[in-house]
């Protein structure tokens, strides 16, 4: 009977623990963890862990997206490469615009698929009409939400997102919906520019830090894994779905 009470009470203390550990993390989704201030000009004046989250490119910027200097600046190819993905990874591209990287993403997983997540209509359709003139058949468009991903659970092998997170206004409600989406030991692939280096010439809502998306990830439940270095303008993050 002691033994049983013995038992209980830690099954109860651990339950509190649990809840606990949940209230006292800086990533719980919901207004809580945000604080609104004065909007400075690439923001939107909603700040997550410090940081001011930057405004949405709208989809009249696929062309800046589909910029040739991309390759120069961004090394797309060498990017993905750095991936190392098995063929038959299912891989989300959240954020996903004209699909500049799924595109490119596609052959490297002919066994898996590529689902492009955006919440802009137009840059799936933009994706659906590219999909075809390739005559693709592994990349699929998924309309997301602003606070969420909307793919079912333990779904993806991987998320990558590519110069898009900064811009997510729900940064935490997306990252807890993404944790969701993976399956255990599922990766994220971050792709930002280096806030950590001036001589990257992008605005600094546009960047990231290694230690801000550190701050951010790991409150919201992933593990650091590594920064894979060697490209010319970002870091290349890797984390991990517990
Ligand atoms: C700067 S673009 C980058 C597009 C693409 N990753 C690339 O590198 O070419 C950022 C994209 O993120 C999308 N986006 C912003 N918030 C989002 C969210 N919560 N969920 C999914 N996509 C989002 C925008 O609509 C936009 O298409």
């Amino acid at each position: 009977m002691r033994l049983l009470c013995q038992v209980s009470g830690f099954r109860h203390l651990s339950a509190a623990l649990a809840l606990l550990a949940a209230a006292l993390s800086a990533c719980p989704p919901g207004a809580g963890s945000y604080v609104t201030g004065k909007a400075s000009s690439d923001g939107i004046g909603k700040v997550f862990m410090g940081r001011e989250i930057s405004k949405v490119m709208g989809h009249p910027g696929i062309g800046w997206l589909e910029r040739t200097e991309r390759e120069r600046e961004e090394a797309p190819s060498k990017a993905l490469e750095m991936l190392k993905l098995a063929p038959d990874t299912i891989v989300a591209d959240i954020g996903v615009g004209s699909g500049y990287y799924a595109f490119r993403l596609a052959p490297k997983v002919p066994k898996g698929k590529v689902i492009g997540v955006d919440i802009q209509p137009e840059m799936l359709e933009f994706l659906s009409a590219r999909s075809k003139e390739l005559k693709l058949t592994n990349v699929e468009g998924r309309l997301g939400a602003v606070d969420g991903v909307g793919l079912p659970e333990g779904s993806i092998d991987a998320a990558l997102m590519v110069d898009a997170y900064h811009e997510f206004s729900h940064p935490a409600e997306m990252l807890a919906s993404i944790r969701k989406a993976l399956r255990p030991k599922g990766r994220i692939y971050l792709l930002e520019f280096r806030a950590e280096d001036p001589e990257v010439p992008i605005r600094a809502l546009h960047k990231m830090s290694v230690a801000q998306a550190r701050k951010e990830f790991e409150a919201c439940g992933f593990k650091f894994i590594e920064s894979r270095p060697g490209l010319p303008w970002q870091h290349l993050l890797v984390f991990e779905r517990p």
